[in-house]
């Protein structure tokens, strides 16, 4: 394995190690979320990928293997929406056994999940994470541009509890205006619920989504809100008194939430501050798009291609040397970039490589 002098770890070249790897199954979603997927951009006429494209799940397997064999712990399967892949109970099978991996996660927006979330558990899945904005139905509809109700998402809530896939995070992306009188909704339904909420800053990922900063509810707002309403604490304090950004959790992983938790014993919630406190200097995350392509930043503009590796007959030691070589020379910081001066360029969307 090629690595640099680093007890055998993979350190690009801001001396991060290369951990988690977030995998995307289609560029397809049954919802339109106006932050990702807006419709006038994703109507009918867009081309998808042609599922002939589309890595198979032996080859996800083959490749996830090399990922982990140079030090991927944590897995995230995403899309688009990842459960509008036929079989994943299959794909997870594959990857569950693989040696070293400690953790299997779903970001889904749980429509589908009643169907499936016992399969998915049986096969290995570990945990989910689902994405909504709004507890009513106007704003949810507005924000998913969907005439379904919550009751769709909150079912795939309740499935995913019912099939131990724990903890059941909520993710949800707050813009002013549209759901930010969501806040304090949101976060009571959480801790009743049981689930671990996550607010995130809404982000100039892409470039079709009509980013403005203003639609942004910094973090500090955000805490604001809720410690006025159920005082929280921080989990890893940092000197400020903020809650320690792409902190770890206590199995040591790497998260991007801030955590935060109430004083009452009703559980945790987070806040994802990736435009007012970005987290890139402790970024141990690759992505890789559904057709094979490895990305090393949500904000970058091409990936780079791993299908042709393994299509061109590669062994799986040129396989792992073909990752390494690209995480050996990564020094993408974009999220600090943008504090330094904004953003610019050709950059690839969230549906596509993510979320
Ligand atoms: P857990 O392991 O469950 O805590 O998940 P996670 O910390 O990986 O978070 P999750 O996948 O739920 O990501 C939450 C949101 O944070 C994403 O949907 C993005 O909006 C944002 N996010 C995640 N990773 C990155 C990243 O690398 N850079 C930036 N700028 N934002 C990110
Ligand atoms: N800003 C922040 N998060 C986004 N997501 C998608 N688009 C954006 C954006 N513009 C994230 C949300 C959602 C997940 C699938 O992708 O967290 O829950
Ligand atoms: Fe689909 Fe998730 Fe994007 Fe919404 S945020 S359009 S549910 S991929
Ligand atoms: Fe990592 Fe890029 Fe996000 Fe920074 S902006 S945290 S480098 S993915």
């Amino acid at each position: 394995m090629e690595t640099n002098d680093t007890g055998g770890k993979l350190l690009d070249r801001l001396g991060r190690p290369i951990e988690d790897l977030r995998v995307s199954l289609t560029d397809r979603c049954n919802l339109r979320c106006t932050y990702c997927m807006p419709r006038e951009m994703f109507g009918p006429d867009h081309a998808f990928l042609p599922r002939h494209e589309l890595l198979s799940f032996e080859e996800l397997a083959r490749v996830l293997a090399a990922f982990v064999d140079l030090g991927v712990t944590k897995l995230r399967l995403t899309g688009g929406e990842p459960l509008l892949r036929k079989d994943l109970p299959d794909l997870i099978a594959l990857l569950s056994p693989l040696e070293g991996l400690q953790d299997i996660a779903l970001t889904t927006n749980g429509i589908l999940l009643p169907r499936v979330a016992d399969q998915l558990a049986e096969a290995g899945l570990d945990r989910v994470t689902i994405s909504l904005d709004a507890l009513d139905d106007e704003t949810f509809r507005k924000t998913a541009d969907t005439p379904l109700s919550v009751d769709a998402v909150l079912a795939g809530v309740d499935a995913a509890l019912a099939a131990g896939l724990q903890p059941v995070k909520v993710n949800s992306v707050m813009q002013r205006g549209v759901n930010d009188h969501q806040i304090e909704d949101l976060a009571g339904w959480a801790r009743d619920t049981g689930v671990t909420l996550r607010f995130i800053e809404f982000m100039d990922v892409g470039t079709t989504n009509g980013w403005i900063r203003e639609r942004v509810v910094p973090a500090a707002e955000i805490h604001e809100r809720i410690n006025a309403r159920w005082p929280v604490e921080p989990v890893g304090a940092t000197a400020d008194g903020s809650a320690e950004g792409a902190s770890t959790d206590g199995a040591g992983r790497s998260e991007v939430a801030e955590r935060y938790r109430y004083l009452d014993g009703g559980g945790e919630v987070g806040i994802v501050a990736s435009v007012t406190r970005p987290f890139c200097r402790t970024c141990v995350r690759a992505r890789l798009s559904a057709i094979g392509e490895l990305y090393t930043c949500l904000f970058a503009a091409k990936g780079h291609d791993l299908r042709a590796v393994i299509r061109d007959g590669a062994t799986d030691q040129q396989l792992r040397d073909a990752i390494s070589a690209v995480w050996l020379a990564r020094s993408d910081r974009a999220s600090e970039l943008r504090a330094e001066g904004g953003l610019t360029g050709e950059r690839v969307e969230m549906s596509y490589i993510g979320g």
